[in-house]
């Protein structure tokens, strides 16, 4: 039988390597919700559709087609999945997914997913509106400072240019924007497991979760 496992989270908590990982292990899909996010953010900013008109939006977007395609989002047919992940989208994404009519322009595409087997889902509000009915839902957290640490030490990593400051900044900025927007704040879902990843590394975040899903789930979890 499939079921979902919803993570919710603030931006860099350590949501999305552990639901990847979460999901390998189980041997079932991920689904990205905010790579959807970033796709249309990317596409309406490109159109020059500004997210300030609902009614213009909900036109532009029912000329949008947004496809997952294993880890590939596609717009209309084009394969954005290298151009969503920038500073500049990161904002785009955080300011366009307020815009109601762009959240139930993509309800539908999300909660679709469920039917393709068991899934580990990440967003904003996937426990509390996209899967309410998920089998094991979990909020993941960590202190601004620790976040920004983590985005700062990444981008080092992969050789680019770094401001601890700056990201700080851009953190507490959007944190702003998800959880204050009036559909779908960035809330803790009824019945999620709460974490704080501050002190935690990525290996034992997911071996709580998975601790926690195996604990819930023993049945559906046992492997074969
Ligand atoms: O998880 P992420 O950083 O890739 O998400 C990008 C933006 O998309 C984030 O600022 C908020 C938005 N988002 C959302 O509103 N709801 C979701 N379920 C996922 C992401």
């Amino acid at each position: 039988m499939s079921y979902v496992i919803t993570i919710d989270g603030p931006a860099g908590a350590g949501k999305s390597s552990a639901a990847k990982d979460t999901a390998e292990k189980l041997g079932i899909n991920y689904l990205d919700t905010g790579a959807i996010y970033r796709a249309i953010a990317l596409i309406l900013s490109q159109s020059e559709v500004k997210p300030i008109d609902d009614e213009i939006m909900r036109e532009a977007l029912s000329d949008i087609q947004i496809e997952l395609r294993g880890k590939a989002v596609l717009v209309n047919g084009f394969d954005v999945t290298g151009e969503i992940r920038t500073p500049e989208v990161d904002e785009l994404a955080s300011v366009y997914s307020a815009v109601p009519s762009v959240r139930k322009a993509l309800l539908a595409l999300q909660k679709e997913q469920e039917n393709h087997g068991s899934i580990v889902a990440e967003g904003r509000d996937v426990g509390s509106v996209v899967f309410p009915n998920a089998k094991v839902k979990f909020f993941i957290t960590a202190s601004p400072e620790a976040r920004a640490e983590r985005r700062y030490k990444e981008r080092i990593s992969k050789g680019r240019p770094a401001d601890y400051d700056a990201i700080l900044k851009a953190i507490i900025e959007r944190d702003r924007n998800d959880s204050s927007r009036e559909v779908s704040p960035l809330t803790v879902p009824e019945g999620a497991v709460y974490l704080d990843t501050s002190d935690m590394t990525e290996e034992e975040t997911v071996q709580f979760i998975l601790n926690k899903v195996k604990e819930a789930l023993p049945y559906e979890t046992q492997t074969k």
